[in-house]
């Protein structure tokens, strides 16, 4: 196992329950997100001591408020230290709740080389058996291993790829799942222990550095919804997204990724309303609700699937392919 020690790791702290505090010990629900700042957490890790670590606060946020600009900004530091020679990996503490955006949208426009790999916790610092630093201390093992190339994410002893990872559970401290694809590896005791082949490492691309530019330039994401199919809809909130879009054409939607039934099947009053959307020119791509599974491709059908991303991961697909410009209104 190929550790490289002699590189820096640095870690970037967002905020989120690893960095949370509650006013009563040991509480493990009624705490405060984003308080605790990213070298005080390093300081409660004895093991971490003696290694070359740089931290830097990018931001204290509850992840449910992730937003646009925070994603610049952390793309911006992100690709300063990844060009660092010096630096072999990234670590990037970050709230559960939307780790699995944030990670699929930083692999979706870096495309980094070397590791960068996002951790968490599902108990606040301050609680009598914090996930927090055994997560961290894992982060920075992976971060250092020449081996990992990408963005992945580590938690509860378990290594996911940005691409199939989802937070799916509300309390357990192993809430997050890879679904079919299941985990890359587990960390034990600081050794990786790979369940398939590790993916093949990307390669330096001037495609990325060319979408990077266009989003660090970009004042929002294309404008792309996300509506759920399900019993008794009337499409309602795909009408009311066209409205808005008339009435002020700010607000008009670029897209909308339908959380559609089992096999990307489309409840028909909704679909007669996505169908008004896209004769508009909104761009329309059908992911599943279903938690595991995904749209099998059917070059029939006048919405394309979402090539196996979950309904978030695909709304920030379609977003960063409508900013590229590699898909035009229809
Ligand atoms: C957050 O996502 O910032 C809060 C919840 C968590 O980290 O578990």
């Amino acid at each position: 196992m190929a550790i490289n020690n002699k590189g820096v790791r640095v870690i970037l702290g967002t905020g989120g329950t690893i960095a949370g505090r509650a006013s009563r010990p040991g509480d493990n629900v009624g705490y405060v997100a984003g308080q605790v700042r990213v070298e005080d957490l390093l300081a409660g890790v004895p093991a971490l001591e003696g290694m070359a670590l740089e931290v830097e606060q990018v931001e204290q946020v509850d992840s449910k408020d992730m937003h646009f600009d925070l994603w610049k900004r952390l793309l911006e530091r992100l690709a300063h230290h990844l060009s660092r020679e010096e630096v072999s990996g990234v670590v990037v503490t970050h709230g559960t709740d939307t780790l699995e955006e944030t990670a699929w949208f930083v692999e979706s426009v870096l495309r980094p080389v070397k590791p960068v790999v996002f951790t968490c916790a599902m108990r606040p610092a301050t609680a009598l058996v914090p996930d927090g630093p055994q997560n961290l201390l894992d982060a920075v093992t992976v971060a250092g291993l020449a081996e990992v190339s990408g963005t992945v994410v580590v938690c509860a002893g378990q290594v996911h790829a940005a691409e199939h990872v989802a937070k799916v559970h509300s309390y357990r401290v192993d809430a997050f799942d890879s679904g079919d694809a299941g985990p890359l590896a587990c960390v034990e005791e600081g050794q990786l222990r790979w369940f398939h082949r590790p993916p093949a490492a990307n390669t330096p691309d001037g495609r990325a550095d060319d979408l990077l530019a266009r989003v660090l330039a970009a004042p929002a994401l294309p404008g792309v919804h996300i509506v759920t199919s399900h019993a008794d809809t009337d499409g309602g909130l795909v009408r009311a997204l066209l409205l808005a879009g008339d009435a002020d054409p700010g607000l008009r939607p670029r897209g909308i990724v339908v959380a559609a039934t089992g096999n990307g099947t489309v409840h028909r009053a909704l679909a007669q309303v996505l169908s008004e959307a896209s004769a508009r020119g909104v761009r329309v791509v059908r992911a599943t609700r279903c938690a595991r599974g995904r749209v099998i491709p059917d070059p029939a059908n006048p919405w394309p699937d979402s090539a196996g991303l979950s309904p978030v991961k695909a709304r920030i697909a379609l977003a960063l392919a409508l900013l590229a410009g590699d898909v035009v209104p229809s």
